[in-house]
């Protein structure tokens, strides 16, 4: 594994990870975590493809960038790391938030995604009542109560059964969220809350679109999903049962195998390129 930088006006550093060679794979985190989520695949991926896995702006070890940050700003500084590696065409896949940066990405420059895999990830803006959520946890946190909120959430982005099964590794997925300042945090929830509906940029015919759904999964339903797979000319849809939003974590083999499937299917549809 490479441990690589960027550098931009905006974003003074962004940190990523470069493993295996090939055809460009970016994998975008979520909330609250860093590019270590993908920790569990990125081995397997790398075995096909060049897997890019940055730490978003304000996570990891990538530098904050401010509390205005906007999810458009975010796909830019991933825009960024693909310029600074001289990428023409890549595969994004994104986990929630990170599938919020990866549509901005493919609204800005939708004639260089080759495939978007939306993992555990919804088009749609947020409602006023998540609106109000999100607002009620970012007073929590602005008031110092930053662990208690992570306490409550990062457990219930698992599957009931997981968690019973691995409170380990639930465990551990806390510990990395108390990792992450409370500054990032909340500009994070103010860029989802600020993030418009992008769901026209999956009704496309430029490149597929995979979704990745867990059935417990209440931060993004897999129904809700499902039913959004209608919507581009060529989707793909993986549904697990027994896990929630993490199966990154929780089914990582099926997780791995369903997106090296996707990820090879569009570069082979990409014309002209060479696919080994
Ligand atoms: C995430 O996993 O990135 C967040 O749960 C996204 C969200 O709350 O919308």
């Amino acid at each position: 594994m490479e441990k690589c930088t960027v550098y931009t006006e905006k974003c003074p550093e962004i940190h990523y990870r470069k493993i295996g060679d090939g055809a460009p794979l970016m994998l975008l985190h979520g909330f609250p975590e860093d590019g270590d989520l993908w920790r569990l695949i990125w081995d397997a991926l790398a075995e096909e493809f060049m897997v890019l896995v940055p730490d978003l702006p304000g996570s990891g070890s990538s530098q904050f960038i401010g509390e205005r940050v906007t999810i458009d700003e975010l796909a830019g500084a991933m825009w960024a790391i693909l310029d600074a590696e001289e990428q023409k065409r890549v595969v994004v896949a994104g986990h929630s938030m990170g599938g919020y940066v990866a549509l901005a990405m493919a609204e800005q420059r939708p004639e260089e995604i080759a495939g978007l895999s939306l993992v555990h990830a919804t088009t749609a803006a947020d409602s006023d009542a998540r609106k109000q959520l999100r607002q009620r946890a970012i007073n929590h946190i602005s008031r110092g109560e930053r662990d208690s909120f992570l306490k409550d959430m990062i457990p219930n982005l698992f599957s009931p059964v997981f968690r019973e099964q691995e409170p380990m590794l639930v465990s551990q997925q806390l510990e990395r969220g108390l990792k992450l300042p409370s500054e990032t945090l909340i500009a994070f929830y103010e860029a989802i809350m600020g993030r418009p509906d992008r769901t026209d940029v999956i009704k496309t015919d430029q490149f597929p679109i995979q979704f990745i759904c867990g059935k417990d999964d209440t931060i993004a339903p897999f129904d809700t999903l499902v039913n959004l797979a209608d919507l581009p000319a060529f989707s793909f849809v993986s549904v697990y049962d027994e896990v929630g939003h993490m199966s990154m974590l929780e089914r990582p083999d099926s997780l791995a195998a369903d997106i090296a499937s996707f990820a090879a299917t569009c570069w082979k549809a990409v014309i002209n390129y060479k696919y080994e």
